[in-house]
């Protein structure tokens, strides 16, 4: 999504100061894994890129790359779905990075506004047990860290570590009087510029591609966070800048254009791509999402989706073409 974000600032005109943990400054550079944005940096039409090698998890890191900025987008976060120490590998670099990028931002003296990428995992997750169905999550709702932590159901870290990192984000920019805007974006699907395919995209693709493994983690999706909720990177990114310039912007804001549930997915797919074996054969899987994620503070500050499910997966099919990882 960072990627994109860039291009997309790029083009408007932007000089852009990016960041990468490894970006080739050195001889044991992920040559393969910056080449996009060394790409960008000869490509560019309109504004200047520069890219800043960081870590979230060093303090200070980012003081020469926001040095001067007006807007910082703080994207990046530790993803380790499978880690045994979700506390060290995802929750602590999570809010330790986020509240160093914000003293950074207090220490530069230029920022206009902050905007945070968060996730609907900061949102929804809670015991849903005993739910039956039709609940709307808003800009008020957070996901329940308390039953995460006790419960500790398969991926817990992830949406402890973005939940904590926005709470703890929000309280710092009250104290210091941050411009401070969090972005709430669902699963995100659509072609990526990177030269590996993201793991978002895989496990949105995986009624496609017949993965069972991937098929299961969907699943766990649904069971975990209520519902199956879909939006295209590029109207994530699109919401990003639209939040940036917007002035009467304030807040958190959810951005999610499709809910769904794995059987609905898996129908509007079966009918939409019959080339793909695709199943609609869950046994006793619910069929239905227990929620939905509500884009609707989102769509009254003037904000338009510009890719509903039909864009989301054709793009994502032809993108998968690309790669390799779908048959003609
Ligand atoms: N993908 C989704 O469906 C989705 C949905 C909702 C919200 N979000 C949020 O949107 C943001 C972007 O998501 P994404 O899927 O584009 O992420 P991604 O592809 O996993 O990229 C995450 C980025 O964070 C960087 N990073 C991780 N640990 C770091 C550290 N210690 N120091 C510096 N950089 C570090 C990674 O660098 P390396 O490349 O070096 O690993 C990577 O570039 C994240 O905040 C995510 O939580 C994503």
């Amino acid at each position: 999504m960072a990627s994109k974000l860039v291009k997309h600032l790029l083009d408007k005109g932007y000089s852009v100061n990016t960041t990468a943990r490894n970006p080739g400054f050195y001889l044991k550079c992920d040559a393969k894994k910056v080449a996009h944005l060394l790409k960008l940096v000869e490509d560019h039409e309109h504004g200047d890129l520069k890219i800043f090698q960081v870590d979230l998890t060093n303090e200070g890191s980012f003081d020469d790359a926001i040095a001067g900025c007006s807007i910082v987008f703080h994207v990046a976060t530790p993803v380790h779905f499978a880690s045994k120490n979700p506390e060290t590998d995802m929750i602590k670099p999570a809010i330790q990075g986020t509240l160093d990028i914000l003293q950074t931002c207090v220490n530069a003296k230029t920022l206009k506004r902050v905007v945070l990428t968060s996730s609907a995992a900061a949102v929804s997750i809670k015991d849903l047990s005993k739910e039956t169905g039709g609940l709307v999550m808003d800009e008020s709702c957070w996901t329940d860290i308390e039953y995460l932590t006790s419960a500790k159901p398969p991926t817990w870290g992830y949406p402890v570590s973005k939940a904590l990192a926005e709470k703890e984000a929000w309280k710092y920019a009250e104290e210091k009087k941050i411009d401070l805007i969090t972005v709430i974006p669902s699963l995100m699907l659509g072609p990526s510029l990177t030269h590996t395919v993201p793991s978002s995209i895989s496990l949105g693709m995986s009624l496609l591609t017949g993965k069972h493994e991937l098929i299961n983690a969907t699943k766990g999706m649904q069971m975990l966070s209520g519902s199956i909720s879909i939006t295209h990177v590029e109207d994530v990114v699109d919401a990003h800048i639209f939040l940036a310039e917007k002035e009467s912007a304030s807040g958190r804001y959810i951005c999610c254009n499709v809910n769904t549930s794995v059987l609905e997915l898996a129908n509007f797919l079966s009918h939409r791509y019959p080339e793909y074996a695709v199943t609609t054969e869950f046994g006793d899987f619910p069929a239905a999402a227990k929620l939905s994620l509500s884009s609707e503070k989102f769509i009254n500050e003037g904000f338009n989706f510009n890719y509903g499910i039909e864009e989301i997966f054709d793009q994502s099919v032809e993108y998968f073409k690309s790669v390799g990882l779908l048959q003609i």
